[in-house]
């Protein structure tokens, strides 16, 4: 039978067969993880609790990516944690300053065909070279480093047929912005973004990247490129070829939806304030003046962003009213930009250069001025995404982010190149890639392994474990959120609270901290509670601890008109029920602090409609379980942790 490249690695990693039929679930074998510092520790510490001696897939991976900023001893003690914990069970450490996580992993461990779940919602970034790649919570990937086979809802897969090729001056940050414009922030929910067509074989792997990256941002499972010829002379450049296989969809191939973007229609685009899907034309937004611009992240900082940028800055100099900063995303792209010459051109600019680290994209160092506007390459613009909630975020292309540093407010590389806009096309991806994995620590072999001792200093606290769910619940509403609430609204992003993300304890007093204040205190006070939300609950980044925090303040069920899907994934592994209103009108109709009450919770959760009675207002609602199955156990266990230990036990007898 015909397959698109979706359903092919799919099928190749199905631990049970199965049609494939949209909305089933789906049970695969993943080849790969990922984790990152500012999430991994809850990570880790579920692992532990498994009691497995080693993990149970072919590469783990562990990054200290994100914050590299030592303000005091708490991110310290993670990173020193995360590489003990990483050398006992198996897994490879990549070190401080090798990189971010998706950057390095695409360049030395991935390859095409594998299925990897990572523990950040950009894992899909190594879709660019034909790998099939899933962001998940922590748990989630606690659970697929055991071995055991993961769900997966059967997503639809669309096909993208890319036709005509980009202008000089446009980036592959045009493409998914167009991409965004199209389909809007929750448009991909349940689907993955299949890239083809002729216009596919004209982008590089570092450009397929900065569009499957920021898939995430449509809320789609996953994009994918199919591994052509693009994908073998990076895998050359990488001095990995041996590990390419050729991966395209079949002729006549089915796909369950279908869309066309023309590459050569496109124009710099810009997402403005405050989701990424507020595109419009570069041109058209208000000529304001720029305090700050970053370029950098895992979505637009390789080889040829880095050197477009450092081309249109060739010869000016950064405006003096904007801080321009930029972050390469890994230590081989830096050295080869180094040794072609684009670092001298970026510093003689007046770019201040940073680690290579997530760093200003996830609010660690550089966070705007009061009511700053920002202007960045990253791929979220959220309210406080950047550690100022009174700044404004525009998300552009490195080669328009450049433009702007000299002129100090919006503007195109066009605007400052003219005609030599076209020399931007003559910038390409090495041939060859300096190679020098001495950043990367080895797994031990078993026994040496065993003997390893693991160090938590005073930031590493024990993970919390939800209680199993009782008959009868009543609580109050502790928060009622307005629609398209993001992970960084409930765990927010900075330099100091990301080094709290091991101390759940210390952690949850700023749970929703930047939205309201109030809400931690007040969570505790009540004991047990229910938050409300709106639409598309929980979107943006994978933080499970925008799950954990709530679970530990007594949280014990999410209301909502709809929930991003990683978010809801991060709820059932901690405990907290995901709910949907059966009808959208009773959101209005709930005030904070209203008492709600559930008779026979566990009696009505397997026929997925739960009645719910608001104790204040003297009405009755009911909600949905869009739950599957296996999700339902999960929930009824208590969190995945329990659920796990339960099923392991089961494998052993
Ligand atoms: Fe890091 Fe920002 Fe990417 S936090 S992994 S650079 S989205």
């Amino acid at each position: 039978m015909a397959m698109n490249i979706t359903k092919k690695i799919l099928s190749a990693h199905l631990a049970k067969p199965s049609d494939m039929i949209p909305g089933q679930d789906i049970f695969l074998k993943v080849d790969q993880t990922l984790t990152h510092d500012i999430n991994a520790v809850m990570t880790y510490l579920a692992f532990e609790q498994v009691g497995l001696d080693r993990i149970g897939v072919e590469c783990s991976v562990s990054y200290l990516d994100h914050n590299l900023l030592y303000l005091d001893n708490k991110t310290p003690d993670d990173h020193i944690y995360l590489q003990s914990v990483a050398k006992r069970y198996g897994v490879h450490v990549s070190r401080p300053g090798n990189g971010i996580c998706h950057a390095v992993h695409v360049a030395r461990f991935g390859a095409p065909g594998k299925l990897s779940m990572g523990g950040d919602s950009h894992t899909p970034h190594g879709g660019s070279i034909g790998m099939l790649c899933i962001g998940v919570g922590g748990m989630d990937v606690a659970t697929a480093m055991t071995g055991v086979p993961m769900r997966l809802t059967m997503p639809k897969v669309v096909k993208v047929n890319l036709v005509g090729h980009l202008k000089p001056g446009c980036n592959a940050k045009e493409v998914i912005l167009e991409m965004l414009r199209r389909v809007g922030i929750k448009g991909g929910l349940g689907k993955v973004f299949e890239y083809v067509g002729p216009g596919a074989s004209t982008l590089t792997v570092s450009e397929r990247a900065t569009i499957t990256n920021m898939g995430a941002e449509m809320g789609a499972t996953t994009s994918i490129f199919p591994a052509d010829e693009r994908v073998r002379e990076f895998m050359r450049a990488q001095h990995r070829e041996d590990q390419f296989v050729e991966i395209l969809p079949d002729e006549g191939c089915d796909y369950d939806e279908e869309m066309e973007v023309d590459l050569s229609s496109l124009e710099p685009l810009c997402a403005c304030p405050h989701q990424p899907d507020n595109v419009i034309p570069l041109k058209d937004v208000e000529k304001k003046k720029v305090q700050q611009v970053f370029i950098g992240s895992c979505t637009n900082a390789s080889y040829s962003d880095i050197a477009k940028a450092a081309l249109v800055l060739k010869g000016h100099h950064v405006n003096e009213d904007v801080s321009c900063t930029c972050a390469i995303s890994s230590k081989q792209i830096y050295t080869q930009l180094m040794r072609d010459g684009y670092i001298e051109m970026l510093m003689n600019a007046g770019v201040r250069l940073l680690e290579l680290a997530c760093g200003p994209c996830c609010a660690i160092g550089q966070s705007p001025a009061t009511k700053g506007v920002a202007v960045r390459t990253t791929n979220r613009n959220f309210k406080g995404r950047a550690g100022n909630p009174t700044a404004e975020i525009y998300l552009v292309s490195p080669e328009s982010a450049a433009a702007t540093a000299i002129v100090g407010t919006f503007a195109s590389a066009e605007d400052i190149l003219g005609a030599d806009v076209a020399k931007l096309a003559e910038i390409h991806e090495p041939q060859e890639f300096p190679i020098d994995d001495s950043m990367i620590i080895k797994p031990l072999p078993l026994e040496e392994a065993k003997k390893v001792e693991i160090v938590r200093g005073p930031n590493i606290q024990p993970l919390p474990i939800p209680d199993a769910p009782e008959n009868y619940l009543k609580a109050q509403i502790s928060l009622k959120a307005v629609d398209n609430i993001s992970t960084d609204d409930i765990t927010p992003a900075s330099a100091e609270f990301s080094s709290m993300r091991s101390n759940i304890p210390l952690m949850s007093q700023y749970c929703y901290h930047r939205y309201d204040p109030t809400f931690a205190a007040r969570a505790k006070e009540m004991g047990k509670s229910f938050i409300i939300g709106g639409e598309n609950y929980g979107q943006g980044s994978s933080r499970e601890h925008a799950a954990i925090n709530p679970m530990y303040l007594g949280v014990k069920a999410v209301i909502a008109k709809s929930i991003a899907r990683i978010h809801r994934g991060n709820l059932i592994n901690h405990g907290v029920i995901p709910m949907l209103f059966a009808d959208p009108a009773d959101y209005d109709k709930l005030e904070q602090e209203d008492e709600l009450e559930i008779n026979g919770l566990l009696d009505q959760m397997p026929g997925r409609m739960v009645e719910i009675r608001d104790v204040t207002k003297d009405f009755t609602f009911k909600v949905k379980l869009d739950l599957s199955d296996s999700e339902l156990e999960v929930i009824t266990a208590g969190g995945q942790l329990r659920h796990l230990q339960k099923q392991l036990k089961e494998m052993e007898q």
